[in-house]
């Protein structure tokens, strides 16, 4: 197998916590994995070689949550909202009656889209849900195209209740013939668990059914206020509780004793102009936390991980390390991979090329576009 060496990396950033920052270093490629990390100076022989020419190397990012598969936009809602409305996630049903009528080609087209802009700023690794189809066969063919992008696919039938019915009999549903009818393409399977959407027992019938038919469990929590997400995560041995905006003390500790990783979604903080999740509180608990870019048509229409690693750092006391760790092996952790979001000999190589000598200026320069090369699966793909 042929190897690539990547020389000159001014500054490599890992993500591994046995070895996270390594200054004038290389990094081997064999194929799809990562064969060896180190200084430059020891670096074996290989037949290729890639010149950092100096700049900062970080693992490609792994967005845990997005929401891709969707059609219409819902700019006036935004634009309301910055004048003055409350986001109550009330406008989910407007892009579920988009997403109906679209095509199934109009909604690959779309997803390709939003994951063809993930790419570009350094995503290698992508949760996407289903939840804005809302009946069996609107949820199966959302999968369906979730599945075409990613393996890391998400069964949100339970995104919000359907106009004009009953609650209750559609958690039957969504725990019933549409989790029998999702589930062969789903991995996960989430639920909505907030006032307004599902509550505390509605959410542990639909998650309990999914966890039976063999899926993993990740929850909308505690997004709009206080109530028993976090607990139900907790509960139900859930790999991730996303959100996490409005935390008790008992959340907090639930979360660090029962080793689930907490999400964090600043983007969706941002475009509702609500308070941001308290990631200090969290990090200093011992949770592991996550940084995600909920994107959205919504509460988050961000596509962007460097745009989400910024507001944590100026918005939610996480250092520039915490942040680009979070985004990288937080985001695997919530996925339960060991494989990505990590620089390390037997990783699959994903590597992102900052336009910049430090990762920090991932927060220190916002906005900007410094990812200027990604290898994903040793393969280059921007
Ligand atoms: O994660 N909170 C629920 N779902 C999405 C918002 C969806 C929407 O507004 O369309 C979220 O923020
Ligand atoms: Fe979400």
């Amino acid at each position: 197998m042929s190897a690539t060496l990547f020389y000159d990396i001014g500054l490599l950033f890992t993500s591994d916590r046995d070895r996270e920052e390594i200054a004038k270093a290389a990094v081997v490629v064999e194929g799809a994995e990562i064969a060896w990390v180190g200084e430059a100076a020891r670096a074996p022989a290989a037949d290729h070689r890639i010149d950092a020419r100096g700049r900062a190397v970080i693992p490609g990012f792994v967005d845990s949550h997005a929401h891709l598969v969707f059609a219409g936009d819902r700019t006036a809602e935004f634009a309301a909202r910055m004048a003055g409305e409350r986001y109550t996630a009330g406008g989910i049903r407007t892009t579920v009656a988009a997403t109906r009528a679209a095509t199934t080609p109009e909604l690959a087209a779309r997803t390709a889209g939003l994951v063809h802009e993930m790419t570009g700023q350094g995503t290698t690794t992508v949760e996407i849900k289903s939840g804005y189809g809302l009946t069996t066969g609107d949820e199966k063919r959302s999968l369906e195209v979730a599945r075409a992008f990613t393996e890391e696919s998400t069964f949100l039938g339970a995104h919000v209740v359907p106009p004009g019915t009953d609650a209750d009999e559609y958690t039957r549903l969504v725990a019933g013939p549409m989790l029998a009818a999702c589930a062969p393409y789903a991995k996960w399977i989430d639920v909505f668990c907030e006032r307004g959407a599902f509550d505390e027992a509605q959410s542990r019938e639909i998650l309990s059914a999914g966890k039976a038919a063999g899926l993993g469990v990740r929850v909308h929590a505690n997004q709009l206020g206080e109530g028993p997400g976090v607990r139900l995560a907790c509960e139900l041995g859930a790999a991730s509780a996303d959100h996490c905006t409005h935390l008790t003390r008992e959340d907090v500790g639930m979360l660090a004793d029962a080793g689930v990783v907490a999400t964090l979604l600043p983007g969706a903080e941002f475009s509702t102009r609500s308070p941001y999740p308290e990631a200090r509180r969290l990090l200093d608990a011992g949770v592991t936390v996550a940084l995600a870019t909920d994107c959205n048509p919504g509460s988050s229409f961000t596509s962007s991980m460097p745009f989400c690693v910024a507001l944590a750092v100026r918005e939610m006391g996480m250092t520039p390390a915490e942040a680009v760790r979070a985004a990288t092996a937080g985001g695997a952790a919530a996925l339960r991979r060991a494989d990505v979001g990590v620089i390390r000999p037997g990783a699959r190589a994903d590597l992102v090329i900052l336009e910049a000598a430090s990762y920090v200026h991932l927060a220190y320069r916002p906005g900007v576009p410094l990812v200027t090369q990604v290898w994903q699966s040793g393969r280059r793909v921007v």
